[in-house]
């Protein structure tokens, strides 16, 4: 099996229940609250550690009883966490979520340690960076880290010619083309496609036509999740849709991070594409009928059973 290197942020979720997401001067009594591990970055290495793969995570904490838990956390699931590093000027990354009734939600992110991730700081540690990437074949990354950091590993794990694969979430809209170049997949949501490319998508055309935008900057493959609906793969040669499997969603905090991750496992076991892709979706089915990040990811044998 391939090794799999997921670089990004690492966050403590404080989730809060309730009725309804409140408007702006609006008070509402919320039902519950709780702290769950999450952070995008740390969602996918849990997911692919979680469903069995070799994984490694690069990224930061601060020096606290959060930071500690989440690093936990992702060696319970078989992450190797020595590639996290502990800040001391800097607090642990927190996501401040509140959770509807519909399952809907809303997030606040404070980056803390995610934001003080630089090239600087990876490069100043003693085993380099290229030396990591270079034991590894698939990197993935997503966008709640710095843009520099992001561009500056995509640039290392493009010239020793590894698979990379872009979440882009959460959606700039001021990216470098250059940024894309070398990319083999990004997966976007049909929102973060509209923030990337500047234009509205509510039509499969023009998801399609989105996506082929992103061909051009010189991403090889795009992934367009449209949640209960399902994707949409688009690259050179093919447009083929993946229709979603019905399930009644309860919380959809971390579905995508689940996608992307459950389809780099499968790559790195040598599945298809296709494959890969339709193991991300169960995967990721699984993972909205029950609530939290972390705490939704399926096992391997759910994902296996599941499957169609
Ligand atoms: O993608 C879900 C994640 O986004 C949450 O776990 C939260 O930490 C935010 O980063």
């Amino acid at each position: 099996m391939k090794n799999i290197l997921v670089v990004g942020s690492l966050n403590m979720d404080c989730v809060v229940e309730t009725p309804h997401i409140p408007q702006a001067g609006e008070t509402v009594s919320g039902r519950n609250v709780s702290f769950i591990p999450g952070g995008k970055g740390a969602n996918q290495a849990y997911t692919a550690g979680k469903l069995g793969g070799s994984v490694k995570m690069l990224g930061a904490v601060g020096n606290d009883s959060f930071g500690q838990t989440l690093k936990a956390n992702l060696a319970d699931a078989g992450v190797d966490v020595s590639g996290i590093y502990a800040l001391e000027k800097e607090t642990t990354g927190q996501a401040f979520i509140s959770i509807d009734d519909a399952g809907e939600n809303s997030i606040i992110v404070i980056p803390g340690a995610n934001g003080a991730f630089t090239p600087d700081l990876m490069e100043k540690k003693e085993t380099s960076l290229a030396k990591m990437i270079e034991k590894t074949d698939i990197v993935v990354m997503q966008l709640e880290i710095p843009l520099e950091t992001v561009l500056y590993v995509k640039e290392l794990a493009a010239s020793l010619h590894k698979l990379i694969i872009v979440d882009p979430a959460p959606a700039l809209s001021n990216i470098p083309d250059r940024f894309w170049e070398g990319i083999d997949y990004i997966k976007p949501n049909e929102t973060e496609l509209s923030i990337l490319t500047g234009k509205q998508m509510k039509t499969q055309e023009e998801m399609i036509d989105g996506a082929n935008l992103m061909l051009e900057k010189g991403v090889r493959n795009v992934i367009v999740t449209m949640g209960g609906k399902g994707c949409m793969l688009v690259n050179s040669g093919l447009q083929q849709f993946f229709p979603a499997r019905r399930v009644k969603a309860v919380d959809t905090t971390a579905a995508g991070d689940c996608f992307t991750a459950a389809f780099a496992l499968a790559l790195a076991e040598g599945k298809s594409c296709s494959e890969a892709i339709v193991f991300g979706q169960t995967a990721s089915a699984i993972a909205v009928t029950r609530k939290g990040a972390q705490t939704s990811i399926p096992t391997r044998e759910e994902v296996e059973s599941a499957s169609p």
